[in-house]
Formats: structure tokens, sequence, C-alpha cells
């Protein structure tokens, strides 16, 4: 496999290995963001199978080298179980759910980033540009600028990066950040962001920060220039649009009301079944409509898309054990023979049969805690090619800093949400249309070619600055 010129370093690897031995595109918005870029500049894609214990070549998919990373299953546990999902993602997800400090794990992490820096450092070529993503591999720029000057190295964070008062709790403070700084770009999801960031190091490593730009010391007593700065996701919206145009997924959409007893209103959630997605806030406020009275369940039913996510960190599973608890029992109150209060799929669907759901749906729900950016937000709005729908979006999604046509939340107020709900549902015609065309034009005009060509124009901008100095 010859050596690229554009290599992206994830935790995951575009497609998973799945029980028949097969491959299936990986979960979350990483993967959908992302694949298309690459796959447009046949770069290698340096990550992890998805698996314990699977040794894989090199192979080529759709014009992208991928380059899968074994890691055994106390790795599995330690470094992707442990660190990044019971450490780092409660962490800088403002604590929601407590996070643990195992110093076991952190020497796994240290020990598996180790190993993505080196398989990227012999994936890329002379001179190469290296993408690195996500909080599992925070140490992976400096890593990789220590065996590799010659590359340009950048980093895109796609979860939240959270206040000094938070961060300062992680016993490795200072190495995370020094890791970071490895990068000749750093980009966030949210202005916020990248202001927490620079925070922490001036506090941390009383490193100068000067507009975006941090200030990082040399080993030759010199000094570097680390950009960091907001760049907000967004998601393929031409293939949205295209999904949605067609006649079969339209069709689909009116199938599916029509399954459920074509009720006047349907509202949708769609989330990977995690405890940052207030999924239960939701639940609490359309429980409450319920059994106000000022929702009947022969109108309204409530889809919820909730995908099986890290099924064996604790957090997780008991947050399945509530969700499923919460839902029978809503249903148990105020099912009737005919009607349903919520359809809860824990399942995961095809992107057709996603975009069916967006059309059916009349209310879409975004009501994380909080959330990087939350692209299904986005997907929602690309796909409502009629105009009509309605988003409640939560102001703690990354989303909310573009998406200001939505209505608003804060998900931690429950009467809110249940009067944004009831606004949602009686909104006219004319003025869903008003919010969804100005909401549609940030989506469609902020696309995910925009966001890819954005990062990697400003570390093509670096490259020269090097050169030049
Ligand atoms: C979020 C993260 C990704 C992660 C995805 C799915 O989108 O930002 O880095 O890949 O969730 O989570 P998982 O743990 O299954 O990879």
């Amino acid at each position: 496999m010859s050596r690229a010129d554009l290599v992206v370093v994830a935790n995951r690897l575009p497609v998973d290995r799945d029980d028949d031995g097969g491959w299936r595109t990986s979960p979350g918005g990483l993967v959908t963001a992302l694949e298309p870029v690459v796959r447009r500049t046949r770069g290698a894609w340096v990550g992890w199978p998805g698996r314990a214990d699977l040794q894989i070549d090199p192979f080529t998919v759709d014009g992208i080298d991928l380059v899968p990373i074994a890691l055994s299953a106390d790795e599995v546990a330690s470094y992707y179980e442990g660190f990044s999902n019971d450490t780092i993602w409660p962490l800088y997800h403002d604590v929601i759910s407590a996070p643990r400090y195992r110093r076991v794990w952190w020497d796994a992490y240290v020990r598996v980033n180790r190993r993505f820096a080196e398989a990227a450092a012999s994936s890329a070529a002379p001179g190469a540009t290296v993408w690195v993503h996500d909080y599992q591999l925070q140490l992976v720029p400096s890593l990789l600028r220590e065996a590799r000057p010659d590359l340009t190295i950048g980093y895109f964070h796609h979860i939240p990066f959270p206040a000094y008062g938070l961060y300062s709790q992680l016993p490795w403070r200072r190495q995370v950040l020094e890791g970071l700084l490895g990068a000749d770009v750093i980009g966030f999801q949210r202005v916020a962001d990248a202001g927490n960031f620079a925070a922490c190091v001036r506090r941390l490593l009383h490193y100068e920060t000067k507009a975006s730009g941090i200030r990082v010391p040399t080993a030759d007593g010199g000094s570097r220039t680390t950009l960091a700065r907001a760049f907000p996701i967004s998601i393929d919206a031409a293939a949205y649009i295209e999904l949605a145009q067609r006649p079969e997924v339209q069709a689909r959409a009116r199938e599916i009301r029509e399954s459920m007893g074509s009720p006047r209103t349907v509202l949708l959630g769609v989330d990977r079944l995690d405890y940052t997605k207030g999924i239960r806030h939701r639940l609490k406020a359309y429980g409450e409509l319920l059994s106000e009275g000022r929702l009947q369940v022969e109108d309204v039913t409530l889809v919820q898309v909730a995908s099986p996510s890290r099924e064996r960190v604790d957090a997780y599973v008991q947050l399945r054990d509530e969700i499923e608890q919460t839902v029978s029992r809503i249903n148990g109150d105020f099912d009737t023979l005919g009607h349903t209060a919520i359809r809860y799929l824990h399942q995961t669907h095809p992107r057709e049969e996603m975009v069916a759901l967006y059309l059916a749906a009349d209310v879409m729900l975004v009501t994380a805690l909080r959330d990087g950016m939350n692209l299904v937000a986005k997907e929602y709005v690309a796909s409502r090619i009629d105009n009509r729908g309605v988003l409640i979006l939560s102001e703690f999604a990354g989303a909310a800093d573009e998406l200001g046509m939505a209505l608003r939340v804060n998900p931690h107020d429950i009467d809110a949400l249940k009067q944004a709900l009831m606004r949602a549902i009686e909104m006219p015609g004319a003025e869903q249309g008003r919010r969804m065309r100005a909401l549609r034009r940030r989506v469609v005009d902020n696309d995910i070619d925009l966001w890819s060509r954005s990062f990697l124009d400003a570390l093509e901008a670096a490259r020269r600055h090097k050169e030049d100095a």
C-alpha cells in the first residue's frame, strides 16, 4: 500500500466488523461526516475495526486505504470503554455522569495512542497532512510530531471541551493539553469550546494565547504557533436532499404514519442511547402532557430511535434500564389497543429509513444536555424539502449556535420543554415554513464540504507558514 498525502486517524474505521464477518458503517457522527472527504481525496484511514483481537492487514474500500489497528480485549476495556468512555466522555460532557479516574486506564490510553501514532507515521508520505480525530486520540498529535516533524498535523475535537473548573479534575490534565498542542491546527465545534481550551492552556501550562493562536515553546528554546478555533461540523446535505426526493422514500414516510394509525402528530427522537442526549427529560415532558390530558394518545405518537451504544459501560447499562422502564410505564398508562404513546426502537436503521422517518415526523426533538454538535438536527432540517416540520433544539447542543430558527429549549426545564412541545405541535404551517426555510439555508450553505475545506485550508496555511519560517 503506497504512503498517502492525507491520512485520517480516528478511533474507528469507517466500517465495523459485524457478527457474520462482514462490514457495516460505523456508528456516530464522526464517520458520517468524514467518509465523503477521505473518499474524495483518496486518502488513508487509520482506525480500529470495532472488535477485540482482530488482526487485519490494510485493505482498500471505495478508494480509501484502511489501516486497521488491533486492540486486545483488555485494551478495549481500559482504553476504549474505560479512559475514553468512562473518564473523558463524561468529564467533557460537563460531568452529567461521574467520570472515573483510573491509573491503569490512563496507562492503556497512552499505550494505544502510541500505537495509532506509529501506524499514522508509517502510512504518511513525506510532508503529508495527517488529520487526527476526537477525544480517544488526544495524545496522537504530539507523539506524531516527535516521530515525524515533516508532517502537518490537524486535530478535530468532535465533542465539547469543558470549562477549566471541570477540566482541572483530570489527573493527567497537563499531559492531555500537551498532547493536543502537538497539532498545527486544533478544531472545535463551538467558539466556546475553543475558548475553554485556550483558558485551560493559559492556566495550566502558562502559554501565551492571542486571538486563536497559542504560542507553544519548542525544545530549541524558540516557539511555534498552534491555531485553536471553531470549525462547526456539518452533514452531506445534498445526499439527504436526494434521498428525501426519492418517491420510494416519500412513500415509506406515508406508510410509517399509516402503520401508526395515522395520528395527527408524530414526534421523533433519534439518538445513540447515551446519557448526554436528554432522552429521559424528553420522556418526562411527554409523559406529563399525556397525564395532564393536554395530549391524547389517539392524536400523537412519539417515535424514539435509540441506537445501541457502549453497552458494556455501566452508565450505559443503567441508562438503558431507566429509559426502558420509563417507556413501558408511559405506554402502560396511556396506550389503547389501537394506539401507542411511544414507539421505542433500540435499533440502528439505514439512512433511507431515517430520512423516511424525518419526513414522517411533524416535530423533531433534540434535547441533549450537552452535545458537541448533534448532526441529527442538521439531518432533519436537510431532509425537510417540503419546508414543513418543527425542530426543538437544546441550547446545550453545538448546533444551537447555528440553528437560531429552531425552538430553543433548556431541557432541564421540564415546564419549558412541555411548552415548546405544545407550541411545536400547534405551530401554523406558515410559521413552520418560515423557520424551516431559514434553517435549511444554514445547513445547505454550510455543508460537510465547506467544513472539511475550511479545516484543510487552515492546515495548508499552517504548512506554508512553517515553510516560510
Ligand atoms: C460520537 C463521538 C465519536 C464516536 C461516536 C460513536 O459521535 O464523537 O468519536 O465514534 O460517538 O461512539 P462509539 O463509542 O461507538 O465509537
